[in-house]
């Protein structure tokens, strides 16, 4: 049953319906879409493991989260550190209690001309948006295939849609993510697992802020909230989607980046980058 259960059971978060997955496990959990996205399969009954490398962030949702039925574990780990992976890699591949659900969620970037922050830095960034979902995608398939029964939920970026100037790197690592998803998908098509990404645009966490955006600045229709893109992710997921993206306002984008002459849009995308950026 891919991890879920029948779409008439599907739960919206309220407690009340079967969850749609066992367990999950979340990175990047501690706040903004991580954050939201465990608080609504909590809600539905789903259990979970958080990862993330603040321990005490991830220890006082645990408090919160945990119920007699919905079992949580927390994982403290740097996921751009290769042993911390390893150890999530491991909880991802163990035979006790399974994981359903994974979650890509963490990731991040800077405003930059590349490559201000140097080589490293701008590998960092490949580190943190890359090779976690990568790695923990590659621990996750031999179990969720055996059991013919798992989703991956990569969350990605509007930003990987196009060339993104002045977030190069970061758009770029999104455009993997996305691609990377949607070859996932189709190859474990026959074997019970499905693969969503998600685009989402400007999301009330603190991470626009720390890239560089000047958030004031940012008009109010391209904003949504951490819960609205985790219940739109969600669903997504449940519905087997390749790619969503949430919001209309983003979704017209999305068109836009699809359709229009490559060129006018990079073009675009720059000058309301420059606009935006806090400098
Ligand atoms: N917010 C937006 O506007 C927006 C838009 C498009 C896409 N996205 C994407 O959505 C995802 C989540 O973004 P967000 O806005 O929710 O971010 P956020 O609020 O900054 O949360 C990031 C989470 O990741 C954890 N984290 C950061 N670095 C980590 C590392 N090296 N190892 C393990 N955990 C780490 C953080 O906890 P610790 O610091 O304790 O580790 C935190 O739990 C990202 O992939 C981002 O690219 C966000």
């Amino acid at each position: 049953m891919n991890g879920r259960h029948p779409p008439s059971h599907r739960g919206g978060g309220g407690g009340e319906s079967p969850p749609r997955w066992t367990r999950a496990l979340v990175t990047g959990a501690s706040s903004g879409i991580g954050e939201a996205i465990a608080r609504r399969l909590a809600g539905e009954g789903t259990g979970l493991v958080l990862v993330a490398r603040g321990a005490d962030r991830l220890e006082a949702l645990r408090g919160e989260l945990e119920r007699p039925t919905v079992p949580v574990e927390t994982l403290a780990a740097d996921l751009t550190e290769a042993s911390d992976l390893s150890r999530v890699e491991a909880r991802l591949s163990a035979s006790e209690h399974p994981i359903h659900l994974l979650v890509n969620n963490v990731g991040g970037g800077r405003l930059a001309v590349f490559p201000e922050s140097g080589p490293e830095g701008e590998e960092g960034w490949i580190r943190l948006n890359v090779v976690p979902t990568v790695r923990l995608s590659a621990a996750a398939l031999p179990r969720m295939r055996e059991s013919r029964r798992g989703t991956i939920l990569n969350i990605s970026s509007g930003a990987g849609l196009q060339p993104s100037p002045y977030a190069a790197v970061y758009g770029a690592s999104k455009a993997f993510v996305n691609s990377f998803s949607r070859a996932l998908r189709e190859e474990n098509r026959r074997a019970g697992v499905t693969v969503t990404a998600v685009c989402p645009g400007f999301t009330e966490t603190d991470l626009p802020r720390r890239t560089g955006f000047d958030v004031a600045k940012v008009p109010r229709f391209l904003w949504m909230s951490a819960d609205e893109v985790a219940r739109g992710a969600l669903e997504a997921a449940a519905r087997r989607r390749d790619l969503y993206v949430p919001g209309w306002a983003n979704q017209l984008a999305a068109v836009l980046a699809r359709h229009a002459p490559t060129g006018l849009v990079v073009a675009f995308v720059a000058r309301n980058t420059l606009s935006l950026w806090r400098r």
